[in-house]
């Protein structure tokens, strides 16, 4: 018997300097949806995603840090793995640039570009953007285009790799394979890029230390997008790639600041070694807060973790999938988060199952009613709205439509809400010679509930198994077909699960409230328990076991006397107070989550403790550039300002 198709699906491979926020995070949950989706069809699927370890910012990231480079990048893709782990998102391959199947991989595949006759030694002088790993082409002393740092003028020998010479072999297989690169507005852009000529690349470094090392070469070590590209093929063997089955990747998926890596480079490269290309880049676009692209500099980055903590993963998963056309740039906000989640989940999808639960618990003892054969129209029209979503949403998961998708099963949803609210199951429960009728409306909801749970499971894998054992099923949603789903599937006379709770509804402003308080905490490593801190923020989160730190750590956190010079409530954010502060050099404006406890006019004058070197923010919507510090007190972390009774210190003295 044929063994299950493979399928082979990789996220980028994130850089270590950092912890992920949303827009990693958004990778992520699209490659676990589509690996969920390829799963529920018949496919043997792998997903990859790891980390990118090598390069000049980790050596100064670790020099900072006060470790050596392997002891760094060992923690970060700990954290990140964990992450992944805790979000129910894990990889079936994690694959580190550090591991030794990895340099294996580079080292054969520089090895048979080489012996092809691509590769040759030269020397480049450029300007070097150290934040993106890339020379750009500007003048001495002017900034990096891409994301405006400065760059350094760096002259090395290196080696280069002939990708002039594959501007033709990258056009034909583009135009064979019209495929390749999505969407259609990044594969245009590609297209206009070659045909303006290739330039020679520079693939491996002698000015650095922390990377694969050249076999016979040193100090030469690897360039960092010929280490890092080449994860995708350690991650399925490497070299022996052939005995595992999964190359050539079936789709890369990627944020759309790295499409030309993987659609110029990455190809040419495997060209070049004589080896099979990827089926596919898909290139999304960016979550983007406040019109910019979130970065940890820019103070602007949003986290999972908070949102899972007060919404819930699927959730967070719902409102990156359905908010954003899958290729298009999408703004992050809380507000429509918040919203998505009260009107589609809490009154959508949760609603729908507990009313449909409920009115089976009650008219027919929790057990599916049986139905009797014969038309109805108004029955068959729901039926019929099933069955051409499930027709349709397949072929729309096909193309990585996920908006589309979810917009699908939400008119289902709304269909079957509509459905009740005509038939009034309520009313016909009162007669008891309606009772034919009443189990036909009540198995169709039961149906069409059932039928929305497994197409929306690949993106909400939770909630969706919560519904389905609600409904009596006792097997595991993943392994449920896609191919052989049908209407009338759910067997009558199946007994009902016990009802849980799906979305309960929430306050916006509360939410958002809690998430944004979360997200000014520290973010905490999953890999070892953080230190305790006192927050501006409003609610309590739960806090760890401290932990010890050096006295290294502690002098990285800056805390200086203020002074409250102005202090007001913030329209639409209960616990928030807009304060401006002067600090000794400047002043400064604060939100702290103080509000239900301090008259703001009361706080005018007095001094405070305040951290100044965090990175600004903005709390809904009010930029804070700093923090106030206060004793977390009681069960509900009642905020209490710390102060200085004891004398009146000078404004700026540094507290140590
Ligand atoms: N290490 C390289 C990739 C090497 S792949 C062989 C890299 N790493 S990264 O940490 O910067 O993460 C890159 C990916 O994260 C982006 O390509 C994108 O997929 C995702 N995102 C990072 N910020 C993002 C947004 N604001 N929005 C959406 N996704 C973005 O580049």
């Amino acid at each position: 018997m044929p063994g299950k198709p493979k399928y082979y699906l990789t996220t980028p491979i994130y850089y270590t300097n950092g912890l992920p926020h949303i827009g990693h995070t958004y990778s992520t949950i699209v490659c676990d949806t589509i690996r969920r989706y390829k799963r529920m069809r018949g496919y043997d699927v792998v997903m990859t995603t790891g980390t990118d370890e090598h390069g000049v910012n980790v050596e100064r990231a670790a020099k900072k840090a006060g470790v050596a480079e392997s002891e760094f990048v060992a923690k970060m893709a700990a954290e990140w793995k964990a992450l992944w782990d805790e979000l129910g998102i894990p990889s079936d391959e994690f694959i580190r640039t550090t591991d030794l199947k990895h340099a294996h991989t580079v080292q054969w595949l520089f090895k048979l570009c080489r012996e092809n006759g691509y590769v040759y030694p030269g020397h480049y002088t450029g300007q070097y953007c150290i934040y993106d790993n890339a020379y750009v082409d500007v003048k001495p002393g002017e900034n990096c285009p891409d994301c405006g740092r400065p760059t350094e003028t760096v002259t090395e020998a290196n080696y280069f790799f002939k990708l002039s010479t594959f501007q033709k072999p990258l056009l034909d297989w583009y135009a064979q394979h019209p495929e390749f690169i999505q969407p259609e507005s990044r594969r245009n852009e590609i297209l206009s890029f070659v045909e303006g000529g290739l330039r020679d690349l520079s693939i491996t470094r002698t000015t650095i230390r922390w990377g694969i090392p050249v076999p016979g070469e040193e100090p030469h070590v690897f360039y960092v997008w010929f280490d890092a590209l080449t994860a995708y093929l350690s991650a399925v063997g490497g070299p022996n790639y052939e005995k595992q089955g999964y190359w050539p990747a079936d789709v890369h998926i990627v944020g759309k600041d790295i499409i030309r890596f993987h659609t110029v480079y990455w190809p040419a490269f495997l060209m070049a070694a004589g080896l099979p290309l990827p089926k596919q880049v898909w290139a999304h676009g960016w979550f983007l807060m406040d019109a910019a692209k979130m970065s940890k500099s820019k103070g602007n980055v949003v986290t999972p973790r908070p949102i899972v903590g007060v919404l819930g993963m699927d959730a967070l998963r719902y409102y990156l999938l359905r908010e954003t056309v899958f290729g298009q740039d999408g703004n992050f906000s809380y507000d429509a988060l918040v919203q998505r989640y009260n009107s589609d989940l809490a009154n959508g999808l949760g609603n729908l199952a507990s009313r449909t639960a409920a009115m089976i618990e009650k008219y027919f003892d929790g057990s599916v009613p049986a139905v009797v054969a014969g038309i109805d129209p108004r029955y068959d029209a729901l039926l019929h709205t099933a069955l051409a979503d499930i027709a349709d949403i397949s072929r729309y998961y096909d193309v990585f439509n996920f908006s589309r998708v979810l917009e699908r099963i939400w008119n289902l949803i709304s269909e079957v809400d509509k459905f009740l609210v005509i038939q009034q199951p309520w009313t016909l429960a009162e007669d008891p010679s309606k009772r034919d009728h009443l189990a036909r409306i009540l198995y169709a909801s039961a149906e069409a509930l059932r039928i929305a749970s497994v197409l929306a499971h690949p993106v909400m894998p939770e909630s969706t198994q919560k519904i389905w054992n609600l409904l009596g099923q006792k097997t595991n949603l993943d392994l449920q077909s896609l191919d052989e789903l049908t209407w009338g599937q759910l067997k009558a006379g199946t007994q009902l699960g016990k009802s849980q709770a799906l979305f309960p509804r929430i306050e916006k402003a509360e939410a958002i409230e809690r998430m944004e308080a979360m997200e000014n905490e520290p973010q905490k490593p999953v890999t070892a328990p953080a230190a305790a801190t006192a927050t501006g923020g409003a609610a309590a989160a739960p806090q760890a076991a401290p932990e010890k730190i050096g006295i290294e750590d502690f002098a990285k956190v800056e805390m200086r006397v203020g002074q409250i010079k102005t202090a007001e409530r913030i329209v639409g954010a209960d616990k928030l107070l807009k304060l401006t502060v002067d600090i000794g050099t400047e002043i400064r404006q604060i939100c702290a989550g103080i509000a239900p406890f301090y008259e703001p006019e009361k706080l005018i004058g007095r001094k405070v403790a305040v951290v100044v070197n965090l990175a600004p923010r903005k709390l809904r919507g009010v930029e804070s550039n700093g923090m106030i510090i206060a004793a977390s007190v009681g069960p509900e972390g009642r905020p209490v300002l710390a102060g200085f009774p004891d004398e009146d210190v000078e404004i700026g003295a540094r507290l140590k």
